[in-house]
This record gives C-alpha cells, structure tokens and sequence, in this order.
C-alpha cells in the first residue's frame, strides 16, 4: 500500500506517493527526476548513489523510500547556488572525471568533508572518497581537485 511522504528536495518541500519496498535511489531517479544519484552496484558498495541526507552522506540504493519521510535532501543538483560551487569548478579545472558515473557521489562525498572539515589533509581525503568508487581516473586528479580547493577557500 501507497504511502505519503515528504521530502526537503534540494531546497523545496516535495511529496510524493512510495511503495514501502521502494528505495529511495529509484523515487528519486523515476518518481522526482533526479537523475545526479546512480545505479551503480545496488549493494551500498560503489557510492555512486549518494545524496546528503541532513548534511551526511547516505547510499540510497539500500535505503527505503519510507525512511526519508521528514528528512533533508541534498544532491549535486542543489549544490549550485550562483553557478557552480569552487569543488565542482575544480573537478572541471583538474579534469576529475572520464566517463563521470562516479562524479555525483564522489562530489557528495567530498561536500560532506569540506562542511565539517574545510581543509583536511591528504589522507582525510582519501578517506572520505574511498567508498566511491571510480574505474576510470585511478583518483590522484580527484584528490588534486580535493586539495586545491581546500587552498583557495
Ligand atoms: S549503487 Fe548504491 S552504493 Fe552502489
Ligand atoms: S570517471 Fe568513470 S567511474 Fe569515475
């Protein structure tokens, strides 16, 4: 049976009607068009579906719909203010990224460091990147990206 529930969306107050199996990865993606968060493991181990929830980074691929009732969202689609934040600009500046599947959740990530910690070191930033997986880049351009912005803030 149908359930109700509403979601902060990236800013805006959202309701929408969730079976009680459904993740959340799949009513944000096919029910409110947010295409940021991907399918990419579906097990909670490649990162490639995270989104802020109240300011932490979750895997919506094994979170229920039902469970964000009430609850904030953030995902790279309400990151951008007046344009692009100064980490997605340079992911883009190092070239961050080659096929990009892993760049929404990587970003996610690397957001929920910077907020809490705006100039951790090298290794404070593999570690938070280190559950989003990327095949293409081998991450030194994304920990780069990382670093500088941490510089120049
Ligand atoms: S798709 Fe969710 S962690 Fe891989
Ligand atoms: S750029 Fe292709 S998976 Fe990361």
């Amino acid at each position: 049976m149908k359930k109700e529930i509403t979601l902060k969306l990236n800013g805006y107050e959202t309701t929408v009607a969730v079976e009680p199996h459904e993740k959340l990865l799949d009513v944000l993606r096919d029910k409110l068009g947010v295409k940021s968060p991907k399918y990419g493991c579906g097990r909670g181990e490649c990162g490639a579906c995270s989104v802020l929830l109240n300011g932490k980074s979750v895997r919506t691929c094994i979170m229920y719909a039902v469970e964000a009732d009430g609850q904030e969202i953030v995902t790279v689609e309400g990151l951008e203010k007046d344009g692009l934040t100064p980490l997605q600009e340079s992911f883009l500046a190092h070239n961050s990224f080659q096929c990009g599947f892993c760049a929404p959740g990587i970003i996610i990530s690397a957001t929920e460091l910077l907020t809490s910690n705006p100039h951790p070191g090298e290794e404070e930033i593999r570690e938070a990147i280190a559950g989003n997986l990327c095949r293409c880049t081998g991450y030194g351009s994304v920990v780069d990206a990382i670093v500088d912005v941490t510089r120049s803030e």
